[in-house]
């Protein structure tokens, strides 16, 4: 029997492995000078966390979880996104204090039942922000301004598109409106269509299909909604954006697909993933969330910042991540070099080099082609004339150039070589 990955999954090899370990240090360093802390959570949590969270009318939740009942019968979801985890995680461990500001990173699998695609995976993962505990229009524009820096860290020069949602009242007003509007449209389609735009219009506002992008082309703005309140936060987001030079846009067809936002959301999309799938990031604020899972009032915000999107991104435009080389094969000639060759090894790994020794006995000659074969910058070479002599052969394998050293020299050698 062949045995494959599960449809929608993949597995990342050591040749692409190097990729994800530069995205993730360039993460875990712009956090770390934010000042955010790193939460891992589990792969999975009670179902309901997640229904009363991303909401029972969104896809998230009623067509894409991978839900189960364990053998203790407990209804657990694998988590499709890494909000309400982390914020679980937060008021569990009483993180925060009413008042407080609490700065939260994770890098973390997520798992949506979608069809797959180009950058769309049924286990992808996320770059997480959750800022939580500030209502200031500061906080939204620290979570912008990092997620924008993230990718010009990786050579992507991005533009966020921005929009406020309001608060439920604003929501409820609007809704109506958009009903009204998409009415003469809506009459002609069929029971579950009306159903589901009944459920969430704002839906219709992102649709990919070009006839609901048609029917809604002239529909009312959802910032022409807003309250006093609202409007003040938005406007000055978008002036603390200009000053920190954050290229944005103001686009009020952004409603994203989770229910727990209020007032700003964003997205920075792109059209190298193809068409209907052009997300590259999302977030915003969400006010509700903490007390709908018990907490006191914690007006948050955060950011969700697709990994396998960014990395195809990167490769698309034909952005380098650095590869750490193998500085080294250490090579025995002989029978008799092998444990001086293997004490070699140790030392220049202790110095910090990197360095691959031949386990099964083989030639020179097949070391020296496994060497090339891994890319090694040189071979460190002992045979029983440098046994000897107390020296070791050093060759860098691109010139072939080679020098004989002392072994007590060896390191101070491949520091300046
Ligand atoms: P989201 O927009 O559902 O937000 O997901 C964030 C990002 O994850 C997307 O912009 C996209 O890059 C990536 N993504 C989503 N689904 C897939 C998929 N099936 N395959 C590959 N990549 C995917 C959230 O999840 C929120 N928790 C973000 C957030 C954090 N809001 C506030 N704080």
């Amino acid at each position: 029997m062949k045995f494959q990955a599960p449809r929608g999954t993949h597995d990342v090899l050591p040749a692409d492995a190097y990729r994800w370990q530069h995205v993730h240090r360039v993460f875990a360093e712009l956090a770390g000078q934010f000042g955010y802390g790193e939460v891992r959570t589990p792969a999975f949590e009670e179902t309901e966390l997640f229904v009363r969270t991303s909401g029972e009318t969104s896809e998230v939740v009623n067509k894409q979880m991978y839900s189960f009942l364990d053998k203790g019968d407990r209804n657990l979801s694998l988590k499709p996104e890494g909000t309400a985890p982390a914020v679980r995680a937060y008021l569990e461990h009483g993180l925060g204090q009413p008042g407080q500001t609490t700065r939260l990173w994770y890098f973390t699998p997520f798992f949506r039942y979608e069809r797959p695609g180009k950058g769309r995976y049924r286990q992808a993962h996320q770059f997480g922000l959750e800022l939580v505990g500030s209502a200031a229009p500061e906080a939204d524009a620290e979570i912008i301004e990092m997620t924008v820096e993230l990718y010009r860290r990786v050579g992507i020069e991005a533009r966020v598109n921005v929009n406020s949602l309001g608060r439920a009242e604003t929501r409820a007003r609007y809704r109506e409106a958009l009903l009204n509007y998409a009415e003469p449209y809506l009459r002609d389609q069929s029971d579950e269509i009306r159903a589901r735009a009944a459920l969430n219009p704002l839906r219709m506002l992102d649709s990919k299909d070009p006839e609901v992008i048609s029917a809604m082309a002239g529909a009312p703005k959802v910032l022409d909604f807003l309250e006093e309140a609202s409007k003040g936060h938005f406007d000055r987001l978008l002036c603390l954006l200009e000053e920190a030079q954050v290229p944005f846009e103001v686009a009020p067809n952004i409603v994203r697909g989770l229910d727990y936002y209020t007032d700003t959301v964003f997205e920075i999309t792109t059209d190298l993933l193809g068409s209907s799938n052009d997300a590259l990031c999302g977030g915003g604020r969400y006010d509700n969330l903490v007390s709908d899972l018990g907490g006191p009032p914690t007006p948050s915000v955060g950011v969700g910042i697709g990994v396998e999107r960014l990395l195809i991104v990167m490769s698309e435009l034909g952005l380098e991540s650095p590869l750490a080389p193998l500085d080294a094969m250490a090579i025995s000639a002989t029978e008799a070099a092998r444990p001086a060759i293997r004490q070699i090894a140790r030392e220049m790994r202790s110095a910090g080099f990197s360095v691959v020794t031949d386990l099964d006995g083989r030639s020179l000659r097949s070391q020296l082609k496994r060497a090339d074969q891994l890319g090694a910058v040189r071979a460190v070479i002992v045979g029983d004339e440098e046994l000897t002599a107390g020296e070791v052969s050093v060759r860098l394998l691109a010139s072939g150039d080679q020098v004989r050293v002392s072994r007590e020299r060896l390191i101070e050698v491949l520091r300046g070589v």
